[in-house]
């Protein structure tokens, strides 16, 4: 497929401009009205992209979300740096402060985490770096040890009982929010005690681009329980009515954990890469258990009810990121993302586009994600795929310059759709660029 991007410099051009418009000083905002403040995987996309034209003001972006590690080794999934009434739930919902590292300097954060890409992020800017300069080095080992202590709180708090995975105790901690993944086990999330409130997210997108009120109950409530816990991470596994095992989401931790251990042996830390690859390897042999034979793809295990999901979203098609190229599994994961892209050919929808549930418009019910893309074009390129992962990046690309930078795009036409002006759209523009260019 011939990329029908018109003019890839302008491409670039605007890119660059909207990291530069939503640069908010050592932290970048995903889009300026929807999402005001940091977030924690769309900080390490976007470093990502800055680092092609501004490699310091990248490193800063990743030092700027360690610095919000709580003490117990979690990085949470919002660093609220400025107060901003337009975005719903802000700090004061979360009442976190007691665990908040910033907290006496007024910045506050959210109480749960989101995808561990950091280790990825992290080793794409070691790779294309002056392995020789010690201050890079000194930022890198300093990066390096916050992302461990972060995946060692994963398996402490997210995998108490020793079962392999790590789980998830929010639809939000997994990034992909409204994912269909998530129905099945929020239906035993009460709401009967729910706290009045008020979203403010359809005040600046269309409603049916986004989840429904009801969803939006639940998310509420299990936010409103854990607060009641006084955030203690070691008893919210437990305590959570929603306890999901993400198969995307543990590809993405073995992942950055096989990312760290590179970087630390790169680093002469020994002793931190056998750590890594020792957390890789036992949560590579638990996947196994999530792979789903009837789909031909991996599916999520809802812990609370002991029950496997036979639903087909993407989240089940990234543990390409984590098998080895031998492993026959891959082979039917690469069908299924090219059966995927022959049906809905803008990007890869978030949603097996040939099931019941798929919804090409309301986010991560279809709709395809640059980031997600992203993952994917990497996973393909480990499993030998160059000409799979270069029609990823193509019709990618094709999605942004005929739709904008939009945060997410409609798998089937290309329609660009939720917040505008990206900052993770524009930084995986510029990532693909580059690929382009290196090939
Ligand atoms: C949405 C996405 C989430 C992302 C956030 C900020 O909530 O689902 O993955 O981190 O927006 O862009």
């Amino acid at each position: 497929m011939v990329p029908q991007v018109k003019d890839t410099d302008e491409l670039r051009r605007q890119a660059e401009q909207i990291l530069e418009d939503n640069d908010r000083g050592g932290y970048t905002v995903p889009s300026s009205m929807l999402y005001p403040f940091q977030w924690n995987w769309d900080s390490c996309f976007t470093a990502l992209g800055v680092h092609t034209f501004d490699p310091d003001r990248a490193w800063r972006e990743l030092e700027t979300l360690a610095e919000h590690q709580w003490d117990d080794g979690m990085i949470p999934h919002i660093v609220f740096h400025e107060g901003d009434d337009r975005y719903f739930p802000g700090p004061a919902v979360w009442g976190t402060s007691g665990q908040s590292p910033r907290a006496a300097d007024g910045i506050l954060t959210s109480g749960i985490t989101q995808p561990p890409v950091l280790g990825m992020a992290l080793e794409a800017l070691w790779s294309r770096t002056d392995l020789d300069d010690p201050a890079l080095r000194q930022r890198a080992m300093r990066l390096l040890d916050a992302a461990d202590r972060w995946h060692q709180w994963f398996v402490n708090a997210r995998d108490p009982h020793g079962q392999g995975l790590v789980a998830i105790i929010h639809p939000w901690e997994s990034g992909r929010d409204n994912s269909v993944d998530w129905d099945e086990g929020l239906t035993a999330v009460r709401t009967d005690r729910l706290l009045p409130y008020r979203r403010r997210d359809t005040d600046h997108v269309d409603a049916g681009q986004r989840p429904t009120d009801a969803d939006y109950d639940r998310f509420m409530s299990l936010l409103q329980t854990f607060r009641s816990h006084g955030w203690a991470q070691s008893v919210l596994h437990d305590a959570s009515p929603f306890c999901m095992i993400d198969p995307g989401f543990n590809a993405c931790l073995i992942a950055s954990d096989r990312s760290l251990a590179r970087v630390a042996g790169g680093l002469g830390r020994s002793d931190l890469a056998t750590r890594a690859t020792l957390r890789a390897d036992t949560m590579t042999s638990a996947l196994d258990a999530l792979w789903n034979p009837g789909l031909g793809q991996f599916s999520c295990w809802n812990r609370v009810a002991g029950t496997r999901s036979d639903n087909a979203s993407v989240g089940g098609l990234l543990p390409l990121l984590a098998l080895s190229p031998s492993d026959p599994r891959s082979t039917l994961l690469m069908a299924r993302i090219e059966r995927w892209m022959d049906v809905a050919p803008f990007g890869l929808a978030s949603q097996d586009p040939t099931s019941e549930a798929f919804d090409p418009v309301r986010y991560w019910r279809g709709p395809s994600w640059l980031v997600v893309n992203w993952l994917l074009v990497n996973g393909l390129h480990a499993h030998g795929r160059a000409d799979l992962a270069s029609r990823l990046i193509e019709s990618s690309l094709t999605s942004v310059s005929t739709s904008g930078f939009r945060e997410y795009f409609n798998p089937m036409t290309g329609q660009g759709l939720g917040g505008h002006r990206f900052s993770w759209t524009a930084s995986m523009t510029l990532a693909f660029l580059a690929k382009l260019r290196r090939c």
